[in-house]
């Protein structure tokens, strides 16, 4: 947790942003995993641990912007409870850690709700995306279910996109600490990645790291030999000399912000020459749209600098023909990657990607493209100083998709389709860095994970190491 002052001042601002109403912030419940007592592991709710901070499951904040007051609701441990998990802090002891005064139970809540519902103010809420939360909030605002989510408050959401997506000091600075237990992550996939190993004792072992140094992997681990499929998370293969690992993975700290990093190592960490040519293209690529990250462009520019690169490099190797921009405008690009350049990143992972996707990665000014890849852009809007964001290019040989878009004469005056089929064994690259956009311009965060081939190639000859923990807990 952070001083309460943190969660005081973010409350305040808010306060400035929406004028009447109440706004109600449900935090996580327990989830039963596979049966009522063996639960899944508690994360809470990152909207309600934003204004609230308490990381404690069966709590709801609520600001009340007429009356400028704030409350937290939940219920004491009984004795029982004690007796299985130790001594626990009341509520009014949580609450105050936090800066808030006004406590009550959960059934003080539905009697709050319920007259705040009968005087006709409104209760702003952000888009549940947990069942039980839709169960709850249906309960309190007398709704059906299947209402619910008809009535999220649109002001809440860009109040809070608006809040969240700029990044304080301290917020960066655990942003950072989660991008160097990825450090550790990443070099170890890379040194363990070597013919006859299987991907899942990989994945394990680096997910061991998240668990030991900070918190759970940020999001299930990609990890694979095909990584032509940009979710992988199947990690049932045995390494095979002559394939390339993606490992996509990253961690969550204590305070729960995430990293995201990607790297792509060759089995037995020797690149071939067909190999370093598409993987210089990417790292170019990356390269491109780090670079070009600064306030004021649009993050879809960016994008677009990334997928010329991309497009200029496939040419050099014969795989694509034409003139560069006008197979970026066409989209010949998508066919290598079918996915946008990067997203936000903070508390989640996909930041604040629940409130939905438009309401973070566009605004009044930029629109979602209808086109197949562009659409794809999580974050297509102008960059602003505080923004944390993914540079994630990659080439993947999608055998799928090559088919259908040759079978469709689809940029045929782009694409090379006759070397490309010499391609479809080849697999996918990304290679996926976490940016900070700053006054003047940019600053890749945390400890560099070596990624030129020269690094990784060296990085996968050396042996492993050790966790060091200090530093970390
Ligand atoms: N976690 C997948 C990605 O966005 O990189
Ligand atoms: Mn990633
Ligand atoms: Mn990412």
């Amino acid at each position: 947790m952070f001083k309460k002052e943190v969660y005081i001042n973010r409350r305040e601002s808010l306060k400035r942003q929406v004028n009447n109403g109440i706004a109600l912030f449900m935090g996580n419940t327990d989830v039963a995993f596979n049966y009522p007592a063996n639960q899944y592991h508690f994360r809470q709710d990152s909207n309600f641990l934003y204004f609230f901070g308490i990381d404690h499951p069966g709590f709801a904040g609520v600001i009340d912007f007429d009356e400028g007051k704030e409350y937290i609701f939940g219920n004491d441990f009984d004795l029982d409870d004690i007796i299985w998990m130790g001594p626990q802090p009341t509520v009014k002891e949580q609450a105050a850690e936090v800066g808030v005064e006004n406590t009550g139970t959960l059934n003080d809540l539905a009697s709050f709700v319920k007259k705040v519902v009968e005087t006709g103010r409104k209760v702003h809420f952000l888009p549940p995306y947990r069942g039980e939360t839709v169960i709850t909030l249906s309960e309190l605002l007398n709704v059906k279910p299947s209402e619910v989510k008809s009535l999220v408050s649109e002001e809440l959401i860009k109040a809070v996109v608006k809040l969240r997506e700029i990044k304080d000091d301290f917020e960066i600075a655990e942003i950072e600490k989660a991008v160097d237990i990825a450090y550790l992550m990443h070099t170890t996939a890379m040194k363990m990645a070597k013919p006859g190993i299987k991907e899942q004792e990989i994945a394990g072992t680096i997910e061991g790291i998240s668990l030991a140094l900070g918190g759970p992997v940020s999001f299930p681990i990609i990890l694979s030999m095909n990584g032509q499929t940009l979710h992988n998370h199947y990690h049932g293969n045995i390494l095979e000399e002559g394939r390339m690992m993606v490992c996509d993975a990253g961690s969550e700290t204590e305070e729960h912000y995430a990293s995201d990093l990607t790297r792509t190592t060759p089995v037995g960490g020797k690149f071939n020459g067909r190999q370093k040519d598409i993987y210089q293209i990417v790292l170019d690529a990356n390269f491109k749209g780090i670079e070009s990250v600064k306030p004021g462009v649009l993050y879809k520019d960016v994008h677009f600098k990334a997928a010329g690169v991309i497009v200029e490099g496939l040419k050099n190797v014969g795989l694509m023909k034409g003139n560069v921009e006008d197979a970026v405008a066409a989209g010949a690009h998508t066919l290598f990657m079918p996915h946008g350049l990067g997203h936000m990143m903070g508390l989640d992972v996909h930041d604040l990607e629940g409130l939905g996707e438009d309401y973070v990665g566009y605004d009044e000014t930029v629109k979602r493209s209808t086109e197949f890849g562009t659409a794809y852009l999580r974050l297509a809007k102008k960059l602003k100083p505080g923004f944390v964001l993914t540079v994630e290019p990659g080439i993947y040989f999608i055998p799928a998709l090559i088919d259908k878009f040759r079978a469709e004469n689809k940029f045929k005056d782009f694409v090379n389709y006759d070397k490309l089929e010499t391609y479809k064994d080849f697999g996918g690259i990304r290679i996926e860095d976490d940016v900070l956009v700053t006054e003047e311009g940019h600053k890749v965060l945390g400890k560099p994970v070596p990624k030129t081939v020269d690094d990784v190639e060296k990085t996968c000859s050396e042996p492993r190491e050790w966790l060091k923990m200090e530093g970390f807990i």
